[in-house]
C-alpha cells in the first residue's frame, strides 16, 4: 500500500469533494424515503491534523484549516459544522460525515481494502448502527452492492489513482455500476494531471450512457510534482445542487486561492 490519505486529508480536492457529499446528503435526507450511502474507497473516517503525515504535506493547513468560520450560504454553513465536531485539530472523512448525515432511513456501506484503515473506519463509525464497514475491494463489492433495495442514494467512489491502469478500472466501474442503478447519486472523484486526461477519464464514464453529468473542478497553483487539480463528476445531480455548489464554492475558492468551474457534460439543470 502507497497512498495514504493521512498526507492528504482536509486538502483542497478532499473539501470540494465532501462540500459535494453533504449537497447530495442533504437532499437525500429531505425525504421520508429510506437511503443507501455506498462509499466505495472509504478510507480511515478521522484524520488527526497535527499527524506527522498532516504536517509534512501542509496540505490541510492549505485547505480545511483556511476555511475555519468562512461565512457563506446555508450548505457551506453545514460542511463546516460537520468538520467542527471532529475538533479543532481533526478532519472527518467520507465515511465519517455521511454516517452524521444518516437520519433513521438512511443507512450506509463503507468498503476499504486496506486492514489498518478498515479497522479505524470500524472503530470510527461503532457509534453508528446503520453503518458497516467492509475489509474488501471497493471496485469488486460495488457490483455485488448495486442496486440497493431502497433504490436511492449516493454512491461514492474515491480511488487512490495509484495503479497504473487505474483510470481504466475506475471508468468500466463506473459504467458497471451505473447500468445497475441508474436512477442513483454518484459522485467519482478522480486527479487531473492533464485536460487530455480529465476529459478521457470523462468520456469513458459518459460512454456507459449517464444522461445528467456535471462536472465540477478545482485547480491550485500546486508546487512541482504536486497535485494542483481534481474533478468530480456527479450523475444525476438533485435539483438545485449546481447552483448550490457553486454559490459555496465561490467564498471557499476565493480564501484557497482556487479556480473552480461546473459545467454540465451532459442534460442541465
Ligand atoms: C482517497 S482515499 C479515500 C478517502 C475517503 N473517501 C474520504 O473522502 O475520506 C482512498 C482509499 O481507498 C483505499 N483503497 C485502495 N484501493 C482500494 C480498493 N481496491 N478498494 C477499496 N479501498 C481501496 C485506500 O486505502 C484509501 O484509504
Amino acid at each position: 500500500m502507497n497512498y495514504r490519505h493521512a498526507y492528504h486529508a482536509g486538502n483542497f480536492a478532499d473539501v470540494v469533494k465532501h462540500l459535494a457529499e453533504v449537497a447530495v446528503l442533504t437532499h437525500l435526507a429531505k425525504k421520508d424515503a429510506p437511503f443507501a450511502v455506498i462509499d466505495s474507497h472509504a478510507g480511515r473516517g478521522l484524520y488527526d491534523l497535527g499527524s506527522k503525515e498532516a504536517r509534512k504535506t501542509g496540505e490541510a493547513h492549505a485547505g480545511i484549516e483556511k476555511l475555519k468560520n468562512l461565512p457563506g450560504p446555508l450548505l457551506l454553513q453545514r460542511y463546516l459544522s460537520l468538520v467542527a465536531e471532529s475538533g479543532a485539530h481533526h478532519y472527518p472523512g467520507s465515511p465519517l460525515i455521511a454516517a452524521r448525515m444518516l437520519r433513521p432511513q438512511g443507512r450506509l456501506v463503507a468498503v476499504e481494502k486496506h486492514p489498518e484503515e478498515a479497522a479505524l473506519v470500524k472503530d470510527v463509525l461503532a457509534l453508528w448502527r446503520k453503518a458497516r464497514v467492509e475489509t474488501a475491494d471497493g471496485y469488486a463489492r460495488l457490483a455485488a452492492l448495486l442496486p440497493p433495495a431502497e433504490r436511492r442514494g449516493l454512491v461514492l467512489v474515491d480511488p487512490p489513482f495509484e495503479a497504473p491502469d487505474e483510470f481504466e478500472q475506475a471508468a468500466r466501474t463506473a459504467r458497471e455500476a451505473y447500468r445497475k442503478f441508474a436512477t442513483g447519486i454518484y459522485l467519482f472523484w478522480y486527479p487531473i494531471k492533464s485536460d487530455a486526461a480529465g476529459n478521457a477519464f470523462a468520456g469513458e464514464i459518459l460512454a456507459g450512457g449517464a444522461r445528467k453529468v456535471l462536472r465540477i473542478e478545482i485547480a491550485l497553483a500546486a508546487a512541482e510534482g504536486k497535485l494542483g487539480r481534481a474533478g468530480l463528476l456527479v450523475l444525476n445531480p438533485p435539483y438545485g445542487f449546481d447552483t448550490d455548489m457553486a454559490a459555496a464554492l465561490a467564498p471557499m475558492a476565493a480564501k484557497l486561492g482556487a479556480q473552480t468551474r461546473l459545467d454540465w457534460m451532459a442534460g442541465g439543470p
